[in-house]
Order: structure tokens, then sequence, then C-alpha cells
């Protein structure tokens, strides 16, 4: 672990760290924002690195009017971005008002206790520890560990949108298939434990939406290497279909809802 204040904060007992809302500081809001996302290769900068794909993050500051930081990383999970201190490098950065946005899910499956990756979550959706079979540390929840990223970054004046991780190609059979994976539902339970500051947005849902309306072999036509990784296309429809469920409140208000564009693209 490269950070000591990682440390430290883990040194919390799981408990507290699940019960305790958030109470935010009594710091004067900057009048515009800077929004910061932090998630896996769906939202980075070039995709999976393919040449083919990109993520949705290099879109959305299309649909905003304030400034985007894409702080998503390939292959990153909840545990491993805070295990490498990267949430702790965005909450270094991070000024009161400012807005984060947290979505990971896709590389959070698996097993810590069976030829861990470094990445998998311990299963369960509130305090229960798993030991790595790899390394011998303690693994936590999903919910756990999206719980410290957003109190490192509501501790900072910032406000923190749990968003869910985009679908597969729901087309992949030739049928629409959807059928969220456990990490949409946990974002929520994340943001229930929280409370008021930080908020939920069902980014899978929105974009499960806006395939369902685009059918299959425009769908199919995103995702030119495999299920996951969409085209710069898809990820700019990824952003919109963000964007839209921003927009129109699709599970309640957020602190990004003031910040978009007028007129934002309809795209479900
Ligand atoms: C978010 O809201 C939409 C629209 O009401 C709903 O279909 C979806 O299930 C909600 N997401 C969650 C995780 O509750």
């Amino acid at each position: 672990m490269r950070f000591s204040s990682v440390s430290a904060l883990m040194a919390l007992t799981v408990l507290e760290a699940i019960a305790t809302p958030v109470t935010p500081p009594d710091l004067a809001p900057r009048a515009t924002p800077t929004v910061y996302l932090c998630g896996d290769s769906t939202m980075a900068k070039n995709g999976a690195n393919d040449g083919d794909t990109d993520g949705w993050g290099q879109y959305f500051g299309t649909y905003t009017t304030v400034s985007v930081v894409n702080k998503a990383i390939g292959g990153r999970s909840a545990r491993s971005y805070w295990n490498e201190g990267r949430f702790a490098d965005v909450a270094n950065v991070v000024k009161s008002g400012d807005i984060v946005v947290i979505e990971f899910g896709h590389n959070d499956g698996g097993s810590p206790e069976s030829n861990d990756n470094g990445r998998s979550d311990c299963p369960g959706t509130g305090t229960e520890t798993c030991v790595s079979d790899a390394t011998g540390e303690t693994v936590y929840t999903f919910v756990f560990y999206v719980i410290q990223a957003a109190k490192l970054m509501t501790a900072k004046g910032a406000t923190v949108v749990l968003s869910s991780q985009t679908p597969n190609n729901l087309w992949e059979t030739g049928s629409f298939v959807s059928a969220p994976p456990r990490f949409v539902g946990y974002q929520l339970t994340a943001q229930k434990a929280l409370g008021a500051n930080v908020y939920f947005v069902d980014h899978y849902q929105a974009v499960s939406n806006m395939y369902k309306k685009l059918g299959n072999s425009a769908t199919n036509a995103l995702y030119p290497n495999d299920h996951t990784h969409t085209s710069p296309t898809g990820a700019s429809l990824s952003a919109q279909a963000f964007t839209q469920a921003i927009h129109t409140n699709l599970n309640g208000t957020t602190s990004l809802g003031s910040y978009i564009v007028s007129n934002p693209p309809t795209v479900y």
C-alpha cells in the first residue's frame, strides 16, 4: 500500500465505517465545481487500450457545463482502486464543492479466497471480511470500499455520485437480455448507508433502456472486440445515457443535475 493515510483510514472499525452517515464539513463550496470520474476501462481513456475501444468518461464533458477530469483506469475494481491509493489521489486534489463520480463493478467479481486476483471483493453487502488466499490481506466488501471512498471525498467537502456499472452487450445472443449484476444494487446499498450528500444514478438501467431502443444490430455494432468494451461511438452513447439519467433524475436528484447542458440528447 502506497499511502499511510489509506492505512490509517483502514484502521477504522468496519462497523464504524459502515454505520456512520456522512456529515459534510462546513466548507464554502466553489462557484464552479470540477467533476472527477473514478472507474474502470469502460470509463477510462482508450477503453481496453486495444485501439478500437474507448471509455464513456472521455465524452461526458461534452454534456456538462463544467470541467471533467477522467481518473478512470482500466482493469481496476473498487478494491484495487482503493488499495493502490487512487481514491486517495483524487481526494488529495478535490476541493469543496467538487463532484466525484464513482462507478465500478466490471472487475469486482470472483472470490478473494480462491485464486485471488487482487480485484475481487469479499462477498456480501456490509461488514463481511475475507482473507486473500494470495496475499493474506483482509479483503472487504464492494460496499465497504465504496463507502470508504465516498467518505474520503465528502470529508473534503465534495459531493459524490455513486453510479452503477455499464451493462455488457445486452443483445449478445441476438435477443435482448438485461439482468443487472449484483454490483448495481450494491451501489444503491452504499448510497443508502451514506445518506444525504451522496447520490445514486443507475447508469446500468439508463444504458439498458438505450440498448433496448437501439435494437440488435445497432447495439452489436458498438462492440468491436468483446462484450464489455465499446467503440468510441458506444462510449459517447453511454455518456449520453448517463447525462439523460442525471438530467431526468432517473433515481432521484444528484449534485450533477445543475451542470448538464441545456437540451441534452435523448437516447432512451
Ligand atoms: C433506478 O430507477 C429506474 C427508473 O425508476 C429503475 O428502473 C431502476 O430499477 C432504479 N435502480 C435501482 C437500482 O433501484
